[in-house]
């Protein structure tokens, strides 16, 4: 098979195109490279610059590659930047969804794997979060991957495409320096920054109803994560009409105080957090329960956290040598 995967150049998108390569399936990235970076790719991963929601590029790559199969992680993934630009995240994460899946079912592409999110949930009010847990999202960006779940699930139910919804609880690290993420909107890359700074890293409230008081979450290494896209991309392959819907976490909580405890631990800095007042809309806590996966297709993360510390730290200090401790 030939997979296409669209945000492919973005920091978990280069670590499906390297897990895909390694593997030994072949891929082709489509990427508008507005947050993506071209140098992430293997040399000979071919790149086709463009966005979803040119069904006209889209329908030129499927068929000059002769695609098979697509894995669709190209979408706007900040929650907050959602509440502000509704709209925005509607028509990039919605409708570009909408104009690709009208590319690929004209060219009767068999198989499409969907990257989703926890953010699904909103504030699910259980242990362990099972697929089956309700989905009430809480921001535009949950709004616009639940909506997403939906159009392609209705899409394979209409044509026969056999279909995966990946729902990413909170990802971390990196398989090389060069690949991790460039980003500083989730918790690691904060408490980096903070500490780069000189800072104290931040706790944004202690007082939610959980062991130490802080929230308390489910993280999965980008490696992991990008392995189970391969596991999911071979299932539907060999099966098709398959139409799944997986939760891909490590089924551990970890609370943002034991974060930063082993951040303070990897990094040498040894910087006590100071606690800030609670950030709207955080849950107290949001755990997968990652059985499905493991029951159904023989996925389990290999990964911890300590894994997922140490591998981000070493991308973050390739890009602030001056955060180095020796
Ligand atoms: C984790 C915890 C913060 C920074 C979001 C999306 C989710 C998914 C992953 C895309 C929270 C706390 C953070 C800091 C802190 N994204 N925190 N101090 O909010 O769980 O999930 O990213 O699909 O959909 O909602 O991730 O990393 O922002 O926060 O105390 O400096 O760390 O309050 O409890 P979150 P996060």
């Amino acid at each position: 098979m030939t997979w296409l995967i669209t945000g492919g150049a973005g920091y978990i998108g280069a670590h499906v195109v390297r897990a895909m390569a390694e593997a030994g399936e072949r891929t082709v990235v489509f990427d508008d490279l507005s947050t993506g970076v071209a140098e992430r790719l293997p040399q000979e991963v071919p790149l086709v610059v463009g966005s979803v929601l040119d069904g006209e590029s889209v329908a030129r790559a499927l068929a000059e590659h002769e695609i098979t199969g697509v894995v669709h992680l190209a979408a706007k993934k900040q929650v907050g930047e959602s509440v502000d630009r509704p709209l925005h995240y509607y028509r990039e994460n919605v409708e570009g969804l909408r104009v690709l899946l009208e590319a690929v079912t004209a060219a009767r592409v068999p198989s499409f794997v969907f990257s989703s999110s926890a953010a699904v949930y909103g504030m699910p009010d259980v242990d362990l979060v099972t697929e089956e847990t309700p989905c009430l999202p809480l921001s535009p960006y949950g709004e616009t991957k639940l909506t997403g779940e939906w159009l392609v699930r209705a899409t394979g139910r209409a044509t026969g495409m056999a279909t995966a919804s990946l729902r990413y609880f909170n990802v971390a690290g990196a398989a090389t320096p060069a690949l991790a993420d460039t980003g500083v909107f989730n918790l690691v890359p904060m408490v980096f920054e903070k500490l780069t700074e000189g800072a104290p890293p931040r706790v944004f409230g202690d007082d939610y109803p959980t062991p130490d008081g802080t929230c308390v979450r489910d993280y999965i290494h980008v490696v992991d994560l990008a392995e189970a896209h391969v596991t999911v991309a071979r299932a539907l392959g060999s099966t098709p009409g398959h139409d799944l819907t997986l939760n891909i976490g490590r089924g551990e909580g970890v609370s943002v105080r034991e974060m930063i405890d082993q951040i303070n631990a990897v990094t040498g800095y040894d910087r006590a957090p100071t606690v800030t007042p609670r950030r709207p809309g955080d849950p107290a806590r949001v755990v997968a329960s990652a059985d499905r996966i493991a029951t159904e297709l023989g996925w389990t993360a290999k990964y911890d956290v300590q894994d997922m510390i140490a591998s981000a730290w070493e991308g973050w200090v390739r890009l602030h040598p001056e955060a180095a401790r020796s």
